[in-house]
């Protein structure tokens, strides 16, 4: 039978609160027939009971990203909508069918809808020193005939608020971290089943958050010093009143037990200074000092929050031991980003329990040295230090921190603990899971898990490196890892509004900061001007006030143009393509005007002498600027006695050009693929002729005539392996050079982090698949079972981080080596000629120890599954496609069959 179902608008199920006009839906389709394909379909939306929008038949087998165009939608609207479509199978059988009701309500629309005023409860500047969170309530009156009632809101920091003394939502971290300097998302909830007739209260607490906490490990301060609630409740009654009560003067602020929290550094709490009652209506609150309004920053755009909220999820239980030191420690098995709920029994009034959050133990002891090995310029570092009221029972959870841990340190507290007196929860964007791989491999099964748990435990709102040393939103590592997230989970908007952020924080010049909004410098002028004094690294920043001023960097910088083109890849969303086309045209141009930039080292190279079209050849080298390149090769390093400032700016004189060119290659090549799906022919035509002149010189400069790469090492050919960046001439003799590399490297990759996700792939391509497995089974460092062998839950950000104690063990980015497993080994691929899965490919690659390998994932369209068995009789292949969509299939005998939907089994 047909079935609709997974009705979504944004992306999103039933969201409250778009500000997008012309809405996105989309839905999916399940049948028991073979080769089902949508053929028409039918949406009419409408609101107020009248029908606002019916998009008539169409011809259509769409069912993603259709656009609402139905009569102008206005703020506040709710809108109903559903769909009817037909579908024919392969044997020319119609079938109809009607969805479900899907709903969305829209936000509100205009600046001047916000009556409202910010409120700022702190009257005076504090630089340096952590500060309380401001307490906030007011109460109000609700008539008789409420019909319904949103709360709309946002603040400067982080807020939580209650409407009777009732949390009116699970979101957490709210209001995200956006450019706030240009944007600032606002939440809506629905508030209705929380109000009574009569007295009301409303009380909010903020935190330090992204405005003003930490970040980056040293920054703090970074958009201002003061926090700041803006709010708006909105009551309908059955007579059709409108009532808005605002923030204003009327609310009064106070302090309490939240004596200092910060994201990174932890909470100070001190539950005697708590007023357990604050948030009722009957508090008494004449001793609380009244709020001021401000008008600062109210230029900021508001925007309605469409991506997927912060939640809880997965909760741990505690495991107790006593480490080497005989310190009370607890595990929670699993290393996440979050952090711990705990009960507390029979404590004295004044009794300080400390918990402090770590990720290793170092001979058997709780340790933090891996996450601290750069020195931190902070005075508390993951932890919550609570001091007991002395009530019986006490308990106490982290409302704005989240720490990087697996490990607690408990100092303070001596009774037993049971079972849900500490529980450690998991904090992340809900966003929907939709990949698994499973092969005979456990040490490959692991490995994915872990994978999943580094993004779980790093996208909180923004993709960011590690959870516990600095937080930044890498934009490396997040393009290194993109394709690998979109097979975990549903990245789509997550990635569209970061990506958002990374076009409002691009400089003029085109230049992508390292990390975006960015949290490794400040936006706060008056802050950077405090700051430059006492750290030269901060004098290499650029000018303040225009988004990142961190560096740029190749591979880095790159995200402006990979993540929207592989997110493209992958959901086939033309959208994404639109928003950020410009930015990444702009970074490519910024790119290739550095690359004119004449660097004196290598001004004698033949390169700047040769011209070609009028034009040096030099001028497509990018042998200018610092890049990071291949960051944590595992090479042995010379020690060099190098400051960190000296070594940034040794790369800056030398560039990096094999990797700098390498890059601009592959974004002018992506840019100009975008141009043509986007039909802009003269760009198309412009980049691919700049990519060709890029390849060229890239070969005659930088490869040798025996296919040598300097510095000679497996990322030198992986790379321009992967990027296509070489003659056919030249090619088989890199391929024989990185063949040459890794057995001189016993088998072993050595790659750093930009070319270890390709490194497999190339292997593959290359038509060396069983080195490829060898690589990836074996369990020496460098390796990615190293780590899992050692016990590990999560990626590490170094390859012998378990062994040496050091780095972050909650990094990503060598992570990416899963879509490896979801795309080659299973072979479940989509095309850039049918993106998102509508026509994909199933090609697996068995080998290695391997007896078997399947993934499952969840496309837009529906399920996909691809299994292989090694048997006795040969191999056996399973595969199910969703309706809707085609697949590729190339079975073990080689042929290349095309199929509709439904469930297949081939024998070789
Ligand atoms: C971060 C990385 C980042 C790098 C830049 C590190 O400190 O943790 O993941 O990409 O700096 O090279």
């Amino acid at each position: 039978m047909l079935q609709i179902y997974d009705l979504r608008t944004e992306y999103l199920s039933n969201p409250m609160g778009l500000d997008e006009l012309r809405p996105r839906f989309s839905w999916k389709l399940k049948s028991d027939k073979i080769g089902v394909m949508q053929s028409d379909y039918q949406i009419v939306a409408y609101s107020s009971g009248k029908v606002i929008w019916n998009s008539g038949i169409i011809n259509s087998s769409e069912s993603q990203y259709i656009r609402y165009e139905g009569a102008e939608l206005v703020s506040r609207q709710q809108v109903s909508w559903k769909v009817s479509l037909t579908t024919t199978d392969e044997s020319g059988m119609k079938e109809s069918a009607h969805s479900e009701i899907a709903h969305f309500e829209m936000g509100l629309l205009h600046p001047n809808e916000w009556t409202a005023k910010w409120i700022e409860p702190e009257a005076d500047v504090v630089y340096d020193e952590r500060k309380p969170a401001p307490y906030l309530r007011r109460t109000f009156e609700v008539k008789p005939g409420l019909q319904q009632a949103r709360i709309y809101q946002t603040a400067h920091g982080i807020y939580e608020f209650w409407i009777n003394e009732m949390n009116g939502t699970e979101d957490k971290f709210k209001p995200g971290l956006t450019s706030y300097y240009t944007r600032l998302q606002y939440q809506i909830y629905d508030i209705t089943a929380l109000l009574r007739e009569g007295m009301n209260s409303w009380a909010v607490m903020l935190g330090d958050g992204w405005w003003r906490g930490v970040t980056g490990g040293t920054v703090k301060n970074n958009f201002g010093y003061k926090l700041h609630y803006l709010g708006q409740i909105e009551l309908t009654y059955e007579n059709g009143e409108r009532e808005v009560i605002g923030s204003d003067e009327s609310f009064k602020c106070s302090t309490g037990g939240l004596v200092a929290s910060d994201m990174l550094m932890g909470d100070i709490y001190d539950a005697r200074q708590e007023a357990p009652e604050w948030k009722s209506h009957w508090y008494d609150d004449s001793s609380w000092k009244q709020v001021h309004c401000t008008t600062d920053h109210t230029d900021t755009r508001l925007i309605a929050s469409n991506s997927v909220p912060v939640r809880e999820k997965e909760h741990f239980t505690a495991r107790p031991f006593r480490d080497s030191a005989g310190q009370l420690v607890i595990d929670f098995g699993q290393n996440i980003a979050g952090y711990v709920k705990m009960k507390l029994k029979n404590c004295k009034f004044g009794q300080e329990i400390r918990l402090t959050h770590g990720e290793d133990l170092k001979d058997g002891c709780f340790s933090l040295d891996n996450i601290r090995d750069t020195p931190l310029l902070i005075s508390a570092f993951q932890e919550v230090v609570y001091t007991c009221s002395g009530s019986v029972e006490e308990e106490y959870c982290p409302l704005f921190s989240i720490f990087g841990f697996r490990y607690v340190l408990v100092e303070g507290y001596e009774e037993e603990i049971h079972e849900g007196d500490f529980v450690a929860v998991a904090i992340y964007s809900d966003m929907e899971e939709t990949g698994s791989f499973t092969c005979s491999n456990p040490l490959i099964n692991k490995l994915v898990q872990n994978s999943l748990w580094s993004q779980k435990g790093n996208f909180m709102d923004v993709p960011v490196d590690c959870p516990t040393r600095e937080r930044n939103a890498w934009t490396g590592d997040a393009q290194i890892y993109v394709r690998t997230a979109t097979d975990f989970m549903n990245v789509y908007s997550f990635f569209e509004k970061w990506l958002k952020d990374l076009t409002l924080e691009q400089y003029a010049s085109g230049k992508v900061g390292i990390t975006f909004p960015s949290t490794s410098s400040v936006h706060n002028p008056q802050e950077l001007e405090r700051n430059i004094k006492d750290n030269p690294l901060w004098t290499l920043a650029g000018p303040s006030g225009n988004g990142s001023i961190g560096e740029d960097s190749a591979g880095w910088g790159d995200a402006a143009v990979w993540i929207p083109y592989m997110i493209y890849l992958c959901y086939g969303d033309k959208q994404i393509l639109i928003n950020q086309y410009e930015t990444a045209r702009k970074w490519v141009d910024y790119m290739l005007a550095c690359a004119k930039d004449p660097n004196p080292l290598y001004e004698q190279d033949p390169q700047y002498f040769h011209y070609e079209d009028g034009e040096l050849d030099a001028n497509y080298i990018f042998d200018t600027r610092m890049h990071y390149g291949e960051w944590l090769e595992p090479i042995p390093k010379k020690e060099t006695g190098e400051s960190v400032a000296e070594a940034i700016m040794r790369m800056r004189t030398h560039g990096n050009p094999r990797v700098a060119t390498a890059y601009m290659y592959r974004s002018a090549e992506n840019v100009a693929h975008m141009a043509q799906i986007l039909k802009k022919k003269e760009d198309y035509r412009k980049y691919k002729k700049i990519a060709e002149r890029i390849c060229k010189v890239y070969d005659k400069y930088l490869i040798g005539d025996d296919g040598v790469i300097e510095p000679g090492h497996q990322a030198a050919y992986v790379r321009v392996l992967a990027m296509n960046i070489c003659s056919e001439d030249k090619r088989s003799k890199v391929v024989k050079q990185l063949i040459q590399e890794i057995e001189n490297n016993d088998y072993r990759l050595n790659t750093g982090f930009l070319s270890t996700p390709f490194l497999l792939h190339v292997l593959v391509d290359c038509g060396y698949p069983e080195v490829a497995f060898r690589i990836l089974e074996q369990t020496e460092n460098p390796g990615w079972l190293h780590a899992v062998l050692l016990g590990s839950t999560t990626i590490l950000e170094k390859w012998d981080g378990m062994d040496r104690h050091h780095g972050s063990y909650n990094h990503y980015s060598y992570g990416a080596v899963c879509d490896f497993l979801f795309s080659r080994v299973a072979g479940i691929t989509p095309l850039f000629e049918s993106p998102g899965y509508r026509e994909f490919e199933l090609r697996p690659v068995p080998g290695g120890t391997l007896t078997y390998a399947e993934a499952i994932y969840e496309s837009l369209y529906g399920t996909i599954r691809s299994r292989w068995e090694q048997t006795e009789s040969g191999l056996n292949y399973e595969c199910s496609v969703p309706v809707n969509t085609r697949a590729r299939v190339y079975l073990p005998n080689g042929q290349c069959i095309s199929v509709g939907s439904g469930d297949y089994n081939f024998y070789s």
